[in-house]
């Protein structure tokens, strides 16, 4: 291998130690990025920041908005993006979006 190469596989390698993998890209990315919370509870509103901040790493937080998901789903989905490599998501903030997102899918219709 040479210098040159070497020196780029390194920085690579760097910088895939702290960004996470960007995920591929879905239809669901291109919708709203918004949820309209002003009438909800003043506790939901408060996760909505800790949503809008932790699940727009690897894909648009336009993704989760816009699949309908019901709390089972959301549960099993926690479990599985804060397990990715640098997801930057603990316990505490998980449970925190797992219950924003719980709420979101009654407001959807599911349950
Ligand atoms: C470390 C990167 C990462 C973070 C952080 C992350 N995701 Fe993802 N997410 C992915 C990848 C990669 C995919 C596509 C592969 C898959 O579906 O598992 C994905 C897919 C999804 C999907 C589509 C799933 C499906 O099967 O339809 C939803 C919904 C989702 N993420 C929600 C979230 C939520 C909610 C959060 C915040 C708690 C979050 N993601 C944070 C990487 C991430």
């Amino acid at each position: 291998m040479n210098f040159m190469l070497a020196v780029v596989v390194a920085a690579a390698l760097a910088t895939g130690a702290k960004a996470p993998a960007k995920a591929q890209w879905d239809p669901r990315d291109d919708g709203p990025d918004r949820i309209d919370v002003s009438s909800w509870p003043p506790a939901m509103q408060q996760r909505y920041p800790v949503f809008l901040g932790k699940c727009a790493k690897c894909h648009p937080v336009a993704r989760p908005i816009n699949s309908r998901f019901d709390a089972a789903e959301w549960k099993r989905y926690m479990k599985k993006m804060i397990r990715r490599p640098n997801s930057g998501i603990n316990e505490e903030q998980a449970a925190d979006i797992y219950q924003f997102l719980k709420y979101y899918s009654t407001k959807q219709g599911l349950r």
